[in-house]
């Protein structure tokens, strides 16, 4: 079944016995985040989550239902993009991008099929009304205060939507992009927009402010997952998330053009809140926040969105998500983009075996990296690239073992690291961006970070002793006691 809407997904989930419907009235503020809390830190994630009974802050019914935790599984995140297995989406991009010209008039003709393929996804116009128009708010009918925003955490400074696309354009050269970035209701018709400093948006947004125009910005909630998930992909900033997100359901997603403002947005959202930011006003207070750290981030200052129309489905529904102390949704987002980008990552550093960041270090705080090593200093060569590339310039510590060393499992990795490591030899500091999230740096965004080099060690790194063999089994005992082990009677 293809996935075209939130709702189609919803659908799906449902079938595959992934959701679990709520009846019971539930507060947006603060109770709904406690039942998803608990639910997101059961195994594997738990189920996706569809309150039909959601109560707003004035204490009446939401006409809408609430939906949370989607993609919080790897089964449903792999699900939200249509295949069994996310390193199936790697694999597809490998292909891709080994443009290596075949030999031969035939094999340079199989090139085409693939060829032909990237151009079907560009996105495309949908025509006649979109359904994510069927009802429009303008003007004195705009009314935030109607849709279930969630106030997440009790220190909060607001209610919050988490789960958004807000899509803008490069104005010199007419690019969109489409981030996931927080959004706090400030009131009825305006929202702050927290796009971090190193976000494609805030890029934008400061072009504007130097042309002294006016910024449009939508913000779609609830679409088809892979666009859904590709507003949280880290793409360099000349791809268009929604082509990215065609290529990843295998068939364009469909745009519309917003009704108030030059953007298209996603035809089958559910809602579309359409607006735009004055560069010329002085920022606004955002914050502070429960963030995915599991920390709460402090107020600072964002930009307003003045709403100019809400745009709606004639039954959205109102997908969420609630970060906090790991693991959560996001975690499982996150390693989508892990999973998916490893291919992109071993472009430019080939040496790369595989990547992970566990949940414990949201991300930026904590990376393993295996690597194929080749030449002494090699693993500092791995850590300098990594520190130079878009998002991953603002991991704090890189770990570096060995390609045999798995780590996806960090319990594994933290023990080839911890006992290959002279600290004093091996442990490197330098300095750089860090997240805006990072309490604990020196400055905000700037700070120190730690580069581990928990590789086995050459003599030229300083190492002239032996380096030991790790314990293994032979085979022919394993085999003998594959033989035995149903006899033993051990369980
Ligand atoms: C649930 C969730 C919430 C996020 N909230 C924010 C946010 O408020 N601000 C921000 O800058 N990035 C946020 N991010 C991270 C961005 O979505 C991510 O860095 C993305 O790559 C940004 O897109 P861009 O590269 O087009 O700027 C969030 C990610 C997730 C999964």
């Amino acid at each position: 079944m293809s996935l075209d809407s939130l709702s189609d997904f919803i659908t799906a989930l449902d079938r595959a016995g992934e959701l679990h419907r709520i009846t019971a009235p539930v507060r947006v503020h603060l109770e709904l985040t406690e039942i998803a809390d608990r639910v997101s830190k059961q195994p594997n994630g738990g189920k996706a989550l569809l309150f039909e009974h959601a109560v707003l802050r004035d204490g009446t019914r939401s006409p809408y239902p609430v939906a949370i935790n989607l993609f919080g599984s790897m089964r449903r995140m792999a699900m939200a993009l249509g295949v069994d297995d996310l390193e199936s989406i790697g694999a597809r991009i490998t292909e891709l991008l080994d443009l290596k010209v075949p030999e031969g008039l035939f094999g340079k003709l199989s090139l085409l099929p693939r060829l032909m393929e990237i151009a079907k996804f560009p996105p495309r116009m949908k025509s006649g009304t979109p359904a994510c128009q069927e009802i429009v708010w303008r003007g004195d009918e705009i009314d935030l205060d109607k849709i279930p925003v969630l106030t997440c955490w009790p220190e909060d400074g607001g209610p919050y939507i988490t789960l958004t696309m807000v899509i803008s354009k490069d104005p010199a050269r007419g690019i969109r992009n489409v981030g996931m970035y927080r959004v706090q209701q400030l009131d009825k018709q305006s929202v702050a927009m927290h796009w971090q400093r190193h976000k494609t948006g805030a890029e934008h947004m400061r072009q504007m402010a130097a042309r002294g125009e006016k910024m449009p910005v939508c913000i779609a909630i609830g679409a088809d997952p892979a666009s859904m998930y590709s507003a949280s992909a880290p793409l360099p900033p000349n791809i268009d998330e929604f082509l990215f997100a065609g290529f990843l359901r295998r068939d364009p997603v469909r745009l519309a053009k917003a009704v108030t403002c030059d953007l298209e947005v996603p035809a089958d959202a559910d809602f579309v809140i359409e607006g735009y930011i004055d560069p010329a006003d002085a920022l606004v207070i955002e914050g502070p926040f429960g963030d995915h750290t599991g920390f709460y981030s402090e107020a600072d200052l964002y930009p307003k969105v003045y709403v100019t129309a809400v745009t709606m489905r004639k039954n959205p529904v109102y997908s969420t998500t609630i970060v906090g102390r790991p693991p959560m949704e996001d975690f499982y987002l996150g390693h989508a983009t892990e999973r998916i980008f490893l291919p992109l990552l071993k472009l430019t550093t080939p040496e790369v075996v595989d990547y992970h960041m566990p949940a414990e270090g949201g991300f930026h705080n904590l990376v393993f990296v295996s690597i194929d090593k080749k030449y002494p200093g090699h693993a500092d060569k791995v850590m300098h690239a990594l520190w130079g590339q878009g998002l991953m310039s603002l991991a704090k510590v890189l770990v570096v073992v060995d390609k045999e060393v798995n780590v996806r499992n960090p319990v594994e990795a933290w023990w080839a690291a911890l006992n290959n490591i002279d600290p004093e030899r091996d442990v490197r500091f330098t300095m750089g961006p860090v997240d805006v999230l990072d309490h604990a740096s020196r400055a905000f965004t700037y700070g120190s970070k730690m580069g581990i080099d928990a590789t086995r060690k050459w003599p030229e790194e300083g190492s002239t002793r032996v380096w030991p063999r790790v314990i293994a089994m032979d085979d022919a005992t394993k085999a003998k006691v594959d033989a035995l082990w149903p006899t033993l009677g051990i369980s």
